[in-house]
């Protein structure tokens, strides 16, 4: 069945910005539909996302150029075509031309890449995760282990808390009875956090935003403290039924001209940060590191690396930014253990595949990630499944763009019984 219109529009994200929403109609007058999600703490080294800049409109963040390159110098390449993914995409980037997708926008781009890999599976009958697995050569369909972020700070909240993301990670066995652990503390830690007296709004990603940084406490051993108190009070061991996961996003608190990392009034060196994630490492059960240090600083990776990778996780988000010769060079130079994958920072389908398959051949693991700024779409919980990729991150049990991510995997788990 071939393709018979590309039509795309302007939709909003969960922050209630614009972002691009790419339609395919095919024989049969079906419409498959992908939207693409946006990031705040976004990597230099990421693909485009193209913006119409015109202050009058969205503070300058249309997408209108984007909708505009997928129906005028994308679809007239696609239309009359059997979808498919592989050819499709090369097409993209032979259209697009540019190393970083900067001509028609990555967010342009991706929508469409989605939307042909969703029409393919449908044209063939197969649910999603089971076609990628198929396209991918994934012999275990797994679900993942999921990182719940709970407590939030960084550009994500307005909390003072340095760090990005404070995460909970349940290690029982079925995606389900994880889901449930991670309902269950998160409402308790919301619970916690009144009887303090703090405030239990949310972030962009649902986790709390709670200012535990009054009277200048130190607010990352204070939220790490109402982990194990929320993972105590109930019932669950931590460490034991639950780890934890940090996204420091070390780049937003790199300050370049001083070559120094702020944490609140706080000046930290780069051994000197190291430092205390070791001291974090040995007073919590933190299994999982993500951008422990900034972007660009492929030494200090090295250091951190050699001191603290052979019992933690270190996954490399910004410093990778899901693009394989980034990856290459640091499987190369023995940096970090594991990738963030985010579609988004590549900008195809077929690129994000080969990323992870770079990963699992060197050894490295993999975390398939949301953005903060999402929409309802729930490609990457299809695509986390299809690839086996490990592990996974959708933000909290909380707001309908993130909790689509897990219920989709709800009903994936409960199809594969
Ligand atoms: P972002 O954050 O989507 O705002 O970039 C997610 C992350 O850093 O992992
Ligand atoms: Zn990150």
């Amino acid at each position: 069945m071939k393709i018979k219109k590309i039509f795309a529009r302007q939709i909003l994200d969960s922050r209630g910005f614009p972002t691009v929403e790419c339609n395919l109609e095919l024989g049969d007058n079906s419409v498959v539909k992908a939207s693409v999600p946006s990031g705040a703490s976004v990597g230099k080294y990421e693909a485009v996302e193209l913006r119409d800049k015109d202050p009058q409109k969205y503070f300058g963040k249309g997408v209108l150029t984007a909708i505009e390159n997928i129906e005028k110098k994308i679809a007239p390449d696609l239309i009359d075509k059997e979808p498919n993914l592989q050819e499709m995409d090369k097409v993209l980037l032979e259209l697009d031309g540019t190393e970083n997708k900067s001509n028609l926008g990555a967010n342009a781009i991706l929508a469409v890449s989605i939307a042909v890999v969703r029409a393919q599976a449908k044209i063939l009958n197969l649910d999603l995760y089971k076609f990628i697995a198929q396209v991918f050569g994934c012999k275990e369909i797994l679900l993942p282990k999921v990182m719940f972020n709970i407590l939030s700070g960084g550009v994500h909240a307005d909390s003072g808390i340095a760090f990005q993301e404070f995460m909970i990670m349940p290690i029982k066995q079925s995606f389900d009875d994880n889901l449930h652990t991670a309902v269950v503390i998160f409402q308790n830690l919301k619970k916690l956090l009144k009887k303090e007296g703090y405030c239990v709004s949310v972030g962009d990603e649902g986790g709390f935003a709670p200012r535990l940084a009054k009277n200048k406490e130190f607010a990352e051993k204070k939220a790490l403290d109402f982990l194990v108190k929320a993972t105590q009070y109930s019932g669950f061991e931590p460490g034991k039924d639950v780890v934890f996961c940090l996204d420091v996003a070390a780049t937003q608190l790199y300050d370049d001209q001083n070559e120094i990392y702020l944490l609140g009034d706080k000046k930290y060196t780069t051994e000197k940060l190291i430092g205390l994630y070791d001291d974090f490492i040995h007073s919590y059960p933190i299994y999982s590191i993500e951008d422990g240090l900034q972007e660009q600083d492929w030494d200090g990776w090295k250091i951190m690396t050699e001191k603290l990778g052979s019992n933690t996780q270190l996954v490399g988000d910004d410093i990778f930014v899901t693009n394989s010769s980034r990856i290459k060079k640091g499987i190369e130079l023995g940096i970090a253990n594991a990738v963030l994958i985010k579609p988004n920072q590549i900008g195809t389908v077929t690129e994000t595949l080969q990323a992870i398959k770079l990963c699992k051949d060197a050894g490295y693991k993999t975390v398939v990630s949301h953005r903060s700024g999402e929409t309802n779409d729930t490609f990457i919980s299809d695509l986390v499944v299809g690839t086996g990729a490990g592990q996974f991150k959708a933000g909290a049990p909380c707001r309908g763009e993130r909790v689509a991510k897990y219920n989709r995997l709800l009903e994936i788990e409960e199809g594969l019984r």
